[in-house]
């Protein structure tokens, strides 16, 4: 009987992801502002900057309509062809509008196309570091997730050579990558992501590009998947570019013939995507000059970061190539990269990730900062990391 009401209560073993430990810090930094404390906020991944006013305006018409419904499972007709001229517009490359499907942001997004691409127990290769949620997804559909080590040596992206060696260890039935990359803020150049994808598709592994972080950029373009492979699938949102984390909106590129199956998952599990918000990214495309100029905020900050940085103690980071992290390494002051954070928010009033969130094998060396939020706050903060490094590494000394 008991044991029966304990098997009730009792979650799934494939529920049984981790927990995010930048939501750890987040709550952390909010008691301090509760206490009346001073905190730069550079942990979590999302623009200060509001939505373009474009967007913001049709939602408020659409919304004086009265009427917000249903769309189509696939998103509607006016968004995806919008979509798929973006890809015209941006990289040069057709692509049908009957291949876009519109997500909810690129996280449902991943549940889609995981749930199309794969069976349960297949394996899917990951760079290491890299997002979290794709390797927690992946597992809650019980496939595996297999993590690939990389190195400064190739940009900390996953090379052919690493792959194929993976896939001769036990076979492999997908790859994911990413560029710009979260949380390294590294790209892949465009002959790298080719030679991978010609590699994956040679080898029977399905390929996956999260995009979400193009526009971007600061080194160099970064290539889509979609000019390389009709088969590849390219995962997209309106949060990052666009600054409309909460509207919950993306899109999907899917090879045709995966269309109806993504189509028929969408309907069951999600009926559409808020109207309101497809409403609102179709606008969005009209406000691209506002975003530039958040864009060139980014930049500055960017630069302040590479600039300073080095002086006020780490001097030890990834090249810093698009989306707005910079990933650190703090291995010369503590290999506990969560309990520096920890110090960092409670002595310097920084907020960052550990990499530990990252990376399960490296991370407890690398801290990573967003650097989406103003000039002036980047200013603070390297001031803030200087002065805290120095009494950290001469004890008992002020500031
Ligand atoms: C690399 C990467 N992919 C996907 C996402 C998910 O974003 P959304 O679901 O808002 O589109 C994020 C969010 O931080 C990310 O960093």
């Amino acid at each position: 009987m008991l044991e029966a009401a304990t098997r009730l209560l009792k979650p799934s073993a494939r529920s049984n992801v981790p927990p995010f430990m930048v939501m750890d810090v987040m709550a952390a930094a909010a008691r301090i502002e509760a206490a009346g404390g001073r905190v730069v906020h550079m942990e979590v991944g999302q623009p200060a900057a509001p939505a373009p006013q474009t967007a913001i305006a049709a939602a408020r018409a659409a919304l004086a309509t009265g009427r917000i419904d249903y769309t189509e499972a696939l998103g509607m007709p006016a968004l995806r062809a919008r979509i798929a001229r973006h890809y015209a517009e941006r990289y040069g490359v057709a692509v049908e509008a009957d291949r876009i499907v519109v997500t909810t942001g690129s996280s449902a997004g991943f549940i889609l196309a995981f749930l199309a691409l794969f069976e349960p127990g297949d394996r899917v290769a990951l760079a290491n570091p890299g997002y979290p949620p794709y390797r927690h997804i992946l597992a809650a559909l019980g496939c595996e997730p297999v993590l690939i080590e990389t190195t400064a040596a190739t940009r900390w992206a996953i090379t052919v050579e690493a792959l194929i060696a993976a896939h001769r260890t036990k076979p492999l039935q997908g790859v994911l990558v990413a560029s710009p990359a979260n949380p390294t803020g590294t790209m892949i150049r465009a002959e790298a992501l080719a030679a991978l994808v010609a590699a994956a598709q040679a080898e029977g592994m399905r390929f996956i590009s999260d995009e979400i972080y193009h526009g971007l950029d600061y080194a160099f373009a970064p290539e889509t998947a979609a000019r390389l492979s009709p088969d590849a699938v390219i995962i997209n949102s309106f949060s990052k570019y666009f600054c409309m984390t909460g509207w919950r909106v993306g899109w999907m590129v899917a090879p045709g013939a995966l269309v109806r199956a993504v189509e028929r998952l969408q309907q069951n599990l999600a009926i559409s995507v808020p109207m309101l918000s497809q409403v609102a990214a179709l606008a969005a495309f009209d406000g691209r000059a506002e975003m530039e100029a958040v864009k060139h905020g980014y930049e500055a900050n960017r630069r302040i970061l590479i600039d300073r940085l080095p002086a006020a103690g780490l001097d030890r980071f990834l090249p810093v190539d698009g989306a707005f992290y910079l990933y650190a390494d703090v291995s010369r002051f503590s290999n506990d990269s969560f309990d520096f954070a920890k110090r960092m928010l409670e002595e310097a009033g920084v907020a960052a990730t550990p990499g530990i969130d990252f990376d399960p094998v490296n991370g407890h060396n690398f801290i990573r900062f967003c650097y989406a939020r103003s000039a002036d706050d980047m200013r603070e903060a390297v001031a803030r990391i200087g002065g805290w490094l120095r009494r950290v590494r001469q004890p008992g000394k002020p500031a």
